[in-house]
């Protein structure tokens, strides 16, 4: 089917109950048995709960894989897998994480004797060197945030299965209707379902989806031994927002190339980060992997001054982290989402004190581009 039909569709059976044609929460937290050892399905709602079990299918089918597993949050996905790895096991990992991710990594998974390292995947060179003997993993969000950059997924997935390790890819920023890892050769998909999946900004999850079933089968395990699992309310507001994912994410992208466009232009704007526009350094890449270039973008404004008068400014944009949702969010990625990145690295990553993120939301465009108008007005 196509991707719009299995949205609504995948893994999504009328109930047998009463025939609901939406899968219903189902807010239990066990179910009952008919004898020892005799159920139908479901046992205990960490395990599994049929909401969760229609979103897993649901996502699994979206990425183009055969398993999907569900999380409180995109850290839970995140942890989750990590606890695959054991101490002394080495990641490689790009060096603009998000920043939750970066300090998952570091101020926690470091203490239990995992490794990292960081490189900028954009450059694929770099990516060899830094692999070793225990090297199990490397890890890779793209577009990063939020300066856009792009890495080759085919083509790391290529050096890291020369290299038998395996390729995750945060695909949290595109979501499946724009890019898809596991097409590409990646070998495990995360998303913060927080974002574009849900849609609406009323939830927080995230999900892990592959392909190899002995991996799924781990993974499995580890999903109900540490127990980050959702709740079905949680579940059941994704399988929702996902259901209009197609249509949203068409729009996202045409207010987001609007929007960049209408920023390029701007005298007042110095740079923007945006893979749809023809002086991205990867804007050909871009076009190969991704089906368009969605929502997000940064801008530089000049100064920390002329950031702050711009965000006190807007009136229909609003000033708050996360991203993906229908509403535009505006934020200040080097006070929000990357303050705890050392002012140094953040200088090497693009990440200015002027630099603002914009999450484009598919209001009409023409109001948002009014709204920064004025706003940039009064830099
Ligand atoms: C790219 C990316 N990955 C993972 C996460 C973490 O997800 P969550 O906030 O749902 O835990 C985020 C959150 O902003 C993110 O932007």
């Amino acid at each position: 089917m196509g991707f719009a039909t299995d949205a609504i569709h995948a893994g999504q059976e009328p109930d047998p109950a009463t025939g609901a044609i939406i899968v219903p929460i189902y807010q239990t937290s066990t179910f009952v048995q008919d004898e020892l050892g005799k159920h139908k399905g479901y046992e205990y709602a960490r395990t599994s709960n049929p909401t969760r079990t229609a979103l897993e299918r649901n996502l699994a089918v979206l990425e183009q894989g055969k398993f999907g597993l569900a999380f409180a949050s995109g850290m839970a996905a995140i942890t989750t897998l990590l606890t695959l790895f054991k101490a002394g096991d080495h990641i490689v990992a790009g060096h603009n994480l998000y920043g939750g991710t970066f300090r998952l990594f570091e101020r926690v998974l470091k203490d239990f004797g995992l490794r990292f390292s960081y490189v900028n995947t954009t450059c694929l060179e770099e990516i060899e060197p830094a692999l070793g003997p225990h090297t199990r993993l490397i890890f890779i969000e793209t577009p990063t945030n939020p300066v856009m950059e792009i890495t080759d997924i085919a083509a790391v997935a290529e050096i890291a299965h020369r290299h038998k390790i395996l390729l995750a890819v945060d695909n949290t920023f595109m979501s499946p209707y724009l890019q898809r890892p596991l097409k590409l050769g990646a070998d495990l998909v995360i998303h913060s379902t927080t974002k574009y999946l849900n849609g609406h900004s009323d939830g927080v999850g995230g999900a892990i989806i592959l392909t190899d079933a002995e991996l799924a089968e781990r993974l499995r395990f580890l999903q109900n031994a540490t127990g980050a699992v959702p709740g079905p309310m949680d579940c059941w507001l994704v399988l929702r927002g996902v259901k209009t994912l197609a249509v949203r994410m068409r729009q996202h992208n045409e207010n987001g190339m609007a929007m960049a466009r209408f920023l390029a232009h701007h005298p007042k704007v110095k740079k923007v980060h945006y893979p749809g526009l023809l002086h991205h350094p990867q804007h050909e890449l871009a076009k190969r992997q991704m089906t368009g270039f969605g929502g997000m973008l940064s801008f530089e404004t000049g100064s920390l001054e002329n950031a702050k008068t711009l965000l006190r400014s807007v009136r229909l944009c609003s000033l708050a982290e996360s991203l993906g949702g229908v509403e535009t969010l505006i934020s200040h990625p080097a006070s929000m989402t990357h303050a705890s990145v050392l002012p140094a690295e953040r200088a090497r990553l693009g990440i200015t004190d002027g630099l603002v993120r914009i999450s484009v939301g598919i209001e009409d465009v023409e109001d948002l581009i009014a709204d920064l108008d004025q706003a940039l007005a009064k830099m």
